[in-house]
């Protein structure tokens, strides 16, 4: 660590640390030398305390320092007066901050007397009373040879970042927009403030650790390059915090899936889902009572459309008292979900942040006895309202909060519910109609005293990760946990899944999902979606059937609409549609073990599932800017030579899950993975339970192999066939070998299947 101290606007003194972290990562903190009081730093969002290395000095003179990274690749040129600092790799500089000195620091001061200061201000009929004072920071980047940017979720915007010199910044301040619009640099529901910057080759990556509402200015821009004697691109990026600190990491790549590892290391990879929560999940607000779950259960059978989860929303609670039911309309929840059970499905119930004012509500009487609700700036519990009509909001940022918060999802506790049942937070931003922007008033207070405007955008992120922690308790810590959060934050992929909120039954809103979860999923949040069909109104049918077909190939597949909508169950809209729906959602399901095999390496190497084409093709221009097309998992490796008679082999195989890996073969050689565990526990975690195998086909041979020695696993699932497609002549001999001592993955039988012009052959072996 290098410390150094900035005197800046000749009053305040700013100390800055520069880190070097393991793994190609650099890490600039600011924060005031002697602050009149601590300013906020985000907790625990990083993993750990990263790793840090030692930077070496190389150079001290005249005002400039230079220090050398470990491996010697990377140079900081820290330059005193004015401060500047320059990232340069084997003397070419990628990156340097504050080069347009736009570094600011808002130093804390005592009150002032005059009370119509900076200290107070309006937002329509709102009073903003900063108990501390102005505090915001700030800090430009200047990233040389790049112009096109990705990342900083939340937004309905293109895949590709916008200059913003002729209109708004993009704002990362979690919201809820009702209907909100298309391409609009507003904040929604979530903020992950990770910038990604690309060029052919080079990625990098900024991620801005700050929780209070930021802004994010980008102008790209064609500067002179004397040594190549042209312009080239330089992107500058202007990060703007309304407090806490500067605490910026830096991450070098070099490459997009270095990032994505980075990024990780800090803030953890995406949790392992239960296998059941990558099917189908049909929602609607509100499936009305027993009976109409039951009928809507049954309705997918007699379609023959295969299903996993069903949803209640608010409806179903006791008058919006969550963890609770609505004794009319849901009698015997157990036997509900019994029902469900014996068809292997699962329930999820919405679980809102936000607790009823009735005395008669235990959540509500405990909360408000224990003081775990936030307070107002005059130190009462801050009411709010919202479903429930007058309500007040727990402190997740308070560790005992969550942990009762935690504890009610006990069995014995959560009535009615069993270990079928799991939960979906929303309205977490949190919401609160009538509120300044719908949201919480900024000069609320948390735990340790803490305004609201220093962690806004935590808050949902807390009650993520408060639920996730309840229901792997209540399994005394051996089942996943399955939880959709609406607002989320860097590393909410630790707690379980996000969706993107209420979007509108239009065209606009299907083609904008997929830029939209692109960049969610490029943020370290791999299991995401789009409400199939538009939150809010009435697709029309062809809509609808596009939309499943598109919803099928995203990490987080689930139908919802609104309260006003007509009902929309796949069967609903003539057999034709009916047969399209349920050709999308089988598809779906013939793809779950591969899905299955990419959300372990989501979990354990941090890719992310869905994927633009930039990442898998850095060097090609032509796909930076692709936003229509992406990619589940690598792309298939066609070998030497494409031609329409390549072939394409298949390992079919069978089991209640069964397995389906599709490799690529050509003359030269096509590779596949497959991950297999139970598809519920953590005993792939604790006891090394699971097998993850990789399929060659390499010179006529195809074989399979062990990726991870360390994993056992006990499977009934077989490889039932290999089909080979467009394979030019039948072949003369078929041989089938098997080692002697892995009885955990047994080829059964081989069936080839050979499309030669239009003929099939077909071998058992
Ligand atoms: C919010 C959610 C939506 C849900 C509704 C009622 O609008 O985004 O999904 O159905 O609240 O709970």
């Amino acid at each position: 660590m290098m410390l150094i101290y900035l005197c800046f606007c000749s009053q305040v003194l700013l100390q800055g640390e520069i880190y070097e972290i393991e793994g190609n990562i650099f890490r600039l903190k600011i924060n005031e030398a002697a602050p009149l009081r601590a300013r906020y730093e985000v907790p625990d969002v990083l993993i750990k305390e990263p790793t840090t290395q030692k930077l070496s000095l190389s150079q001290k003179e005249g005002g400039v320092l230079v220090l050398t990274s470990v491996n010697e690749d990377y140079k900081l040129r820290v330059t005193a007066n004015p401060f500047q600092v320059e990232l340069q790799f084997k003397d070419e500089t990628v990156l340097s901050m504050n080069s347009n000195g736009l570094l600011y620091f808002e130093h804390l001061q005592p009150p002032p007397s005059d009370r119509y200061s900076l200290w107070q201000e309006k937002f329509g009929s709102f009073l903003d009373i900063k108990a501390h004072g102005p505090s915001s920071v700030g800090m430009d980047f200047s990233l040389h040879g790049f112009d096109h940017l990705y990342g900083i979720p939340q937004h309905t915007e293109s895949l590709l970042l916008k200059n913003t010199s002729d209109g708004d910044a993009y704002r990362l301040y979690n919201l809820d927009i009702f209907g909100h619009k298309i391409h609009d640099k507003i904040g929604i529901y979530g903020s992950v403030p990770l910038l990604i910057a690309h060029k052919p080759d080079r990625t990098l990556g900024i991620f801005w650790l700050n929780s209070s509402e930021t802004l994010v200015d980008i102008n790209t821009k064609a500067v002179p390059e004397v040594r190549l004697q042209r312009a080239v691109p330089l992107t500058d990026v202007r990060w703007m915090s309304e407090s806490g600190i500067i605490d910026v990491f830096l991450l070098m790549g070099p490459t997009a899936f270095d990032i994505f590892r980075q990024f990780a290391q800090l803030t953890g990879t995406q949790a392992l889902p239960p296998l059941f929560s990558l099917g189908y999940h049909q929602c609607r607000w509100n499936y009305e009572d027993e009976q109409d779950v039951k009928a809507v259960d049954a309705g997918f059978d007699e379609h023959d459309i295969p299903y996993d989860v069903i949803w209640l929303d608010i409806e179903h609670t006791d008058g919006k008292r969550y963890f609770t039911w609505d004794k009319k309309k849901f009698q015997n929840p157990k036997r509900m979900q019994e029902l469900l059970r014996k068809k292997k499905r699962k329930l999820v119930v919405i679980v809102d942040p936000h607790i009823k004012a009735d005395p008669m509500y235990t959540l509500y009487s405990q909360g408000k006895e224990k003081g775990y609700f936030v307070k107002d700036r005059n130190g009462k519990d801050f009411e709010g309202i919202c479903w429930p009509g007058s309500s007040y909001y727990l402190d997740f940022t308070n560790p005992e909060v969550r942990k009762w918060y935690a504890d009610q999802f006990a069995f014995k506790t959560y009535k009615g519910s069993t270990n079928i049942l799991f939960v979906w937070n929303d309205m977490n931003e949190p919401s609160v109609f009538k509120g300044a922007e719908l949201t919480m008033q900024k000069d609320a207070v948390h735990y340790n005293n803490w305004e609201h405007r220093e962690l806004h955008n935590l808050y949902g992120f807390y009650q993520q990760m408060a639920t996730a922690e309840g229901l792997i308790k209540r399994s005394s810590g051996k089942e996943r946990p399955f939880v959709l959060t609406r607002s989320f934050f860097a590393g909410s992929q630790k707690y379980g899944a996000v969706w993107t909120g209420d979007n509108t039954a239009e065209w606009g809103y299907l083609k904008i999902s997929i830029p939209m979860l692109l960049t969610i999923s490029m943020a370290g949040i791999s299991f995401c979606g789009a409400d199939v069909g538009g939150f809010i109104g009435d697709p029309e049918p062809e809509l609808l059937v596009r939309w499943y077909q598109a919803g099928a190939y995203q990490p987080f597949f689930r139908g919802h609409s609104n309260m006003k909508s007509k009902r929309r169950e796949p069967w609903l809209f003539g057999e034709k549609n009916t047969q399209i729906i349920r050709e999308a959602i089988r598809e779906r399901y013939v793809l779950l073990p591969y899905l299955y095999t990419l959300f372990y390496r989501a979990h354990t190497e941090a890719e992310p599932v869905m994927r633009p084409l930039w990442i898998e093709f850095p060097e090609k221009l032509e796909t930076f800017g692709v936003e229509d097309e992406y990619m589940l998992g690598k792309p298939v490796w066609l070998g030497v030579q494409y031609s329409p008679y390549s072939m394409f082999l298949c390992l079919i195989l069978e089991d209640a899950i069964s397995l389906d890996s599709i490799c690529c073969v050509s003359q030269a050689c096509a590779v596949g993975e497959l991950y297999l565990d139970d598809g519920h526990s953590f005993q792939y975690l604790h006891k090394k339970q699971f097998l993850f195998r990789k399929f060659t086909f390499h010179k006529n041979i195809l074989s399979s192999s062990c990726t991870d020695e360390s994993g056992q696993y006990r499977t009934t699932c077989v490889v039932e066939r290999v089909i080979f497609l467009g394979l030019g002549q039948q072949p003369t001999l078929v041989t089938a070998c098997s080692k002697g001592n892995e009885p955990t993955f047994i080829l059964l039988h081989l069936v080839i299947l050979i499309l030669l012009h239009s003929y099939v052959y077909i071998w058992h072996i």
